[in-house]
């Protein structure tokens, strides 16, 4: 079954624990974190102790997105702060393989995130040793954009790559994903479809959450 991640970019950052709590409730698989540092993409959001902060709202694991500049600088933060997955952006890591090595002697589950304009072909040499690819679906920085349709033959294409290497990786979308565009990537191969405004935008959370699941 797929796995829904709604992202808390879209909640209401006063109420952040309920909201956490409420998407828990409402079925979701993983709370997603959108870092932005101002620099690597044009927005501000969340830092470590954020993190920390909603930890102890849900039992749910912390898929933690690190739109920054030198992430090496801040995994161990973030992993002290009770991330369970930590992904990093190929665009923003020189030394990938390291810091994806970095990732996981914290005792964290490691991504890798492709900005729409970035090949499927940037993660080949990394992917045996990820536990999740993240394909963006619009550029980072805010929600509720409209997704971008030709990123599905990217999410194809890593599926294939990672099917070909009989791997389980698990394979994430993000960005402008609902009830619609999550037919077409769940077709293309995603299993994990993270949400922010078709999650929190409604008013009734389990309905969003099992209109992008599809069941
Ligand atoms: C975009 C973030 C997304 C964002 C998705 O930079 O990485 O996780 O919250 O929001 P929606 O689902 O509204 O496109
Ligand atoms: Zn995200």
């Amino acid at each position: 079954m797929v796995k829904v991640a709604p992202s808390i970019l879209s909640a209401n950052f006063a109420a952040l624990a309920d909201d956490v709590a409420a998407a828990e409730k409402a079925g979701a698989d993983y709370i997603h974190v959108d870092v932005m540092d101002g620099h690597f993409v044009p927005n501000i959001t969340f830092g470590p102790l954020a993190v920390k902060a909603i930890r102890p709202a849900t039992s749910l694991p912390l898929d933690v997105h690190l739109m920054i500049s030198n992430p090496d600088q801040y995994i161990q933060e973030f992993a002290h702060a009770g991330a369970d997955i930590i992904s990093v952006h190929v665009e923003a890591c020189p030394h990938l393989h390291r810091t994806i090595s970095y990732i996981k002697e914290h005792g964290v589950k490691a991504g890798v995130v492709l900005n729409p304009a970035t090949p499927a072909e940037s993660i080949r040499h990394v992917i045996e040793e990820v536990d999740l690819v993240l394909v963006m679906t619009v550029n980072p920085g805010f929600g509720g954009q409209a997704f971008i349709p030709g990123m599905l033959q990217k999410i194809s294409q890593i599926r294939k790559m990672a099917d070909d290497l009989g791997l389980d990786v698990e394979i994430e979308v993000d960005g402008g994903v609902n009830a619609e565009t999550a037919v077409l990537c769940r077709e293309a191969g995603a299993n994990v479809l993270v949400a922010g405004s078709a999650v929190y935008g409604k008013n009734d959370l389990k309905d969003a959450i099992s209109s992008i699941r599809g069941v």
